[in-house]
């Protein structure tokens, strides 16, 4: 008997492969991946083959993959680049995939060029990679989506959030759905506040060519901290395969009321503005926090809010719960200071889960003090947690869609932030906020005046270190 060939190597194709993205995340991604993966930057870029294969050796560590990679010149405009490019990664069914890591306005020109080319209609293992922002409101999201559907089949796009690969975030449907304790209070009844932070300590480095234009609301709220809050409220889906899931997050993300301009803060860390690249009168915002009004059965009426940020305190992204007081607590007469349960879901640094409850202080008397119940992610297993872009693309090279948000939850993202583009870009400024602080005094009195009490973060909080 003969012995079947073994498939071709699969070809992934970077478009802007000589950017900020490939640089940073792709190649060092693919060079952990290992694997006999073939890499095909493709830019406008004017690089010889050695000095490509250089700079993928340079940036992701691997000589390996810098000898299985090649260059190809590309004139994003012209037809005939993307016809030679076709030939070059046609290979008897091997998996293709095309990366777009350009900024969003080349995508509707590639888009074409693949689609005029015939490179795009050959199989679901020919996939289409985008990377967020995927458009800049509501509006172009659907024009971006309406050009991927004329030319790819809904199996063969992918649509990066990489925060939607982490494994801690993840990790928020084993917490809420594999274990009975959590569920049933997870709601109006027993939660007072939610909130989700995710800070950055790093300003916007050298960046400025993208960022000044973007602003914190595209750049994190519309995508990662919502997709955070859609798996932290979403209902219990039927199964866990990805279409369920999707559906349960688009189903949350209906019910969040588009953000109200006057229930949301927008800051700017002071010397932004002397960074290079950003317009001197920018009013970009660095920092954005909103409160969130979801009208479904289980959250009505609990305060939720959401913040984002450059420059802040210190690198944090969590999620926390606080439950509602205990209802009566009287020793000797005096009623006891109260100490809310906190469940911290920590998705980076640090990563885990702690619950903050209240513990009768060792030795005489009763008094009630912060105490903490702390799951150490890394203890499950790992040692290192893979990176989000190595998980991003290994599904992709397999074809799963786990990690990936549905072109409908990106569009409904969309329209819930649109309201706060549309104000901010209209008039006023963004509050100035000291580098290294937790942003802008306004966010405090927001979070007071809804009912939230004050931002929590865990580390600040006793019982949370
Ligand atoms: C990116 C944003 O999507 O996420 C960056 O464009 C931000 O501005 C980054 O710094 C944060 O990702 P992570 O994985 O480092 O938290």
């Amino acid at each position: 008997m003969t012995k079947a060939a073994a498939p071709p190597p699969p070809r992934i194709v970077i478009f802007g492969a000589s950017g900020d993205l490939a640089r940073r995340k792709i190649l060092p991604a693919l060079a952990r991946l290992g694997g006999d993966l073939e890499v095909i930057g493709a830019g406008r870029s004017e690089h010889s083959a050695d000095s490509f294969r250089e700079m993928v050796a340079q940036t992701s560590g691997s000589r390996e993959l810098a000898r299985r990679s090649r260059w190809v010149s590309l004139d994003y405009g012209s037809i005939d680049s993307y016809r030679a490019l076709g030939q070059i990664v046609d290979g008897a069914g091997a998996t293709v995939v095309y990366y777009l890591a350009t900024p969003p306005a080349t995508f509707a020109s590639i888009l074409d060029g693949i689609k005029r080319a015939g490179l795009s209609r050959r199989g679901d293992h020919h996939r289409i990679v985008v990377e967020k922002p995927l458009g800049h409101d509501a509006e172009s999201a659907r024009r971006l989506n309406r050009q991927l559907e004329q030319s790819f089949s809904d199996r063969q796009v992918f649509r990066i959030d990489h925060y939607l690969a982490k494994d801690t975030v993840q990790n928020v449907l084993a917490l809420r759905f594999s274990n009975s304790l959590f569920e049933p209070i997870w709601n109006r009844t027993m939660i007072d506040t939610i909130q989700i932070t995710a800070a950055e300590e790093e300003g916007i480095g050298t960046r400025a060519g993208y960022y000044d234009h973007v602003g914190a609301v595209r750049d994190m709220l519309q995508n990662h901290v919502l997709q955070l809050l859609a798996l932290v409220a979403m209902e219990p889906p039927t199964t866990f395969d990805p279409v369920d899931v999707r559906l349960c997050k688009e189903e949350l993300l209906r019910a969040v009321q588009p953000l109200d301009p006057t229930l949301a803060v927008r800051g700017q860390y002071a010397d932004y503005l002397k960074a290079e690249g950003v317009a001197p009168d920018s009013r970009r915002e660095t920092y954005a926090a909103a409160r969130v009004v979801i009208e479904n059965w289980r959250w009505e009426g609990v305060p939720i809010f959401l913040r984002t940020g450059k420059c802040l305190r210190r690198r944090l992204t969590e999620a926390v719960v606080r439950f509602k007081e205990a209802p009566h607590l009287r020793v000797g007469g005096r009623r006891q200071r109260g100490i809310p349960t906190l469940l911290v879901i920590r998705f980076q640094p640090d990563e885990g889960i702690l619950v903050r409850i209240g513990a009768k202080r060792p030795g005489g008397g009763f008094e009630i003090v912060p105490a903490g119940m702390k799951l150490e992610y890394r203890r499950l297993g790992w040692q290192e947690l893979p990176d989000a872009y190595e998980n991003v693309l290994n599904e992709v090279l397999s074809g799963g869609h786990a990690v990936f948000p549905s072109a409908r939850e990106i569009e409904r993202s969309w329209e819930i932030v649109d309201p706060l583009l549309t104000a901010w870009e209209a008039d006023g400024h963004p509050e100035i906020y000291p580098a290294g602080s937790w942003g802008p005094r306004a966010a405090d009195d927001l979070v007071a005046s809804q009912g939230g009490g004050r931002w929590i973060s865990s580390g600040d909080e006793p019982g949370t270190e």
